[in-house]
């Protein structure tokens, strides 16, 4: 396994729409154990795999420490429910922490690392936000296309003292 060197905005590679992985196979399984080692190393809660300098459709995420890391290839959120804001950053422009509206239940489907179609759900958690977050990577989107008040916060800086969002260290994936 190795850790991977993260792209950085304004990478092309991470506006373009990523393509769909037809065959899962040995080196398949390599990139999702080194997007695991690099989501590690980078302290990330997601990864998509074109913030790694693969055009696939695949992300891993893991939004607890304890958690095990979920594989998701050819992910696509299937439903969106409900608004909220949260903080949020992205490792492929660190340092940065901003506010964006976000879905509070979120449903997606995906293939496991074995090729198994599953269906994932979330609500209102770190999970939610990096489904969304990971599927926008894979679709050539950023975090910062849909900042709420157009603002992106060095990380450290306090949050507006009107922000109900929670700590300005949010999560970056
Ligand atoms: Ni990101």
């Amino acid at each position: 396994m190795a850790v991977l060197q993260v792209t950085r905005s304004p990478d092309p590679l991470l506006r373009r729409r990523t393509r769909w992985v037809k065959r899962i196979d040995a080196s398949i399984q390599k990139i999702i154990d080194d997007m695991i080692e690099t989501m590690h190393a980078e302290r990330g809660v997601g990864l998509a795999a074109n913030q790694v300098g693969i055009p696939l459709r695949l992300a891993v995420a893991q939004p607890e420490e304890d958690d095990e890391p979920i594989v998701l290839i050819n992910l696509e959120i299937v439903r969106r429910k409900g608004e909220r804001e949260v903080n949020e950053g992205c490792l492929s422009i660190p340092g940065y922490r901003g506010t964006v509206r976000r879905s509070v239940k979120v449903r997606a489907k995906a293939l496991d690392r074995t090729g198994r179609p599953f269906k994932i759900k979330a609500e209102g958690d770190v999970l939610a936000q990096a489904l969304e977050h990971e599927t926008d990577h894979l679709n050539g989107v950023l975090y910062t296309d849909h900042l709420v008040d157009g603002q992106l916060r060095p990380v450290g800086a306090p949050s507006a003292s009107e922000d109900p969002v929670g700590p300005a260290e949010a999560a970056a994936s």
